[in-house]
């Protein structure tokens, strides 16, 4: 599903170059709940963005569904996570003057179906997750709990191979998050392969495998649940 071959990301800091990530081979199945854990500063985000294509690797190779990430032109890059990658960020990230269906339906909307045809599928994802009476609010109106559901709903729209989660609870008390943890944790018995990054051991505990990052580096790799291969 996800392949990272010998993958290193260098930032260039001024005359100082930092190596963000180095020499990461990595294989993500099908179907699995990868959390991602490690201190600050460790590559965790690094590491989510070159899994969505929103970064590109400076050494070694990213395949998605044996597709290459990686050397590709930015065209191409933007309509492959568009139709293949959902991705939650700590900050929703919703549009304000949208309503929650048009925020779930956007990606489809930029890819030119009209909002008739989208609004049935952002209306069942809504009520997928837990939103079915809140479709006409706006993020304004909505709780962080909810908004952040909203923007799951949205990362799903396009059926994506993946979700990739980088602290989706990082701006949510703990209840809260528990119920965006436990929300994640159906969609992956529902099939849904997840990648999650998160600071807290118990939010890894979700996952079916935790991998523990250290400068730049898996240092530890651990399954706990069984998944489909
Ligand atoms: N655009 C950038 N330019 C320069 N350095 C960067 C850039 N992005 C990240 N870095 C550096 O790369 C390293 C890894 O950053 P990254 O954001 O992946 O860490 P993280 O594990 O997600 O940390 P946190 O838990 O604080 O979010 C850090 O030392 C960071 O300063
Ligand atoms: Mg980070």
């Amino acid at each position: 599903m996800i392949e990272l071959r010998h993958a290193g990301k260098k930032f260039r800091q001024g005359t100082r170059q930092i190596q963000a990530l180095r020499d990461v081979t990595l294989v993500i199945k099908k179907g699995e709940f990868l959390s991602i854990m490690g201190p600050s500063g460790s590559g965790k985000s690094t590491l989510l963005n070159l899994m969505g294509g929103l970064d590109q690797p400076t050494e070694g190779e990213v395949f998605l569904d044996g597709r290459p990430l990686h050397g590709i032109t930015d065209n191409e890059v933007t309509l492959l996570r568009r139709r293949h990658i959902g991705y939650v960020f700590q900050f929703f990230n919703l549009l304000p003057l949208l309503t929650a269906a048009e925020n779930v339906g956007l990606p489809l909307l930029l890819d030119g179906l009209p909002f008739s045809q989208v609004k049935p599928r952002a209306c069942a994802l809504l009520r997928q997750v837990g939103l079915a009476e809140r479709t006409e609010h706006r993020p304004d109106q909505l709780s962080g709990g909810e908004m952040q559901r909203v923007a799951i709903a949205r990362a799903l729209i396009a059926n994506p191979a993946v979700l990739l989660a980088d602290e989706p609870t990082g701006n949510l008390d703990s209840h809260t998050s528990e119920e965006i943890f436990l929300l994640l944790k159906s969609l992956n018995n529902q099939g849904q392969t997840i990648v999650m990054v998160t600071h807290d051991p118990k939010a890894a505990a979700y996952g079916s495998r935790i991998v523990t990052l250290k400068d730049g580096a898996p240092a530890q790799d651990i399954s706990i649940g069984e998944h489909e291969s």
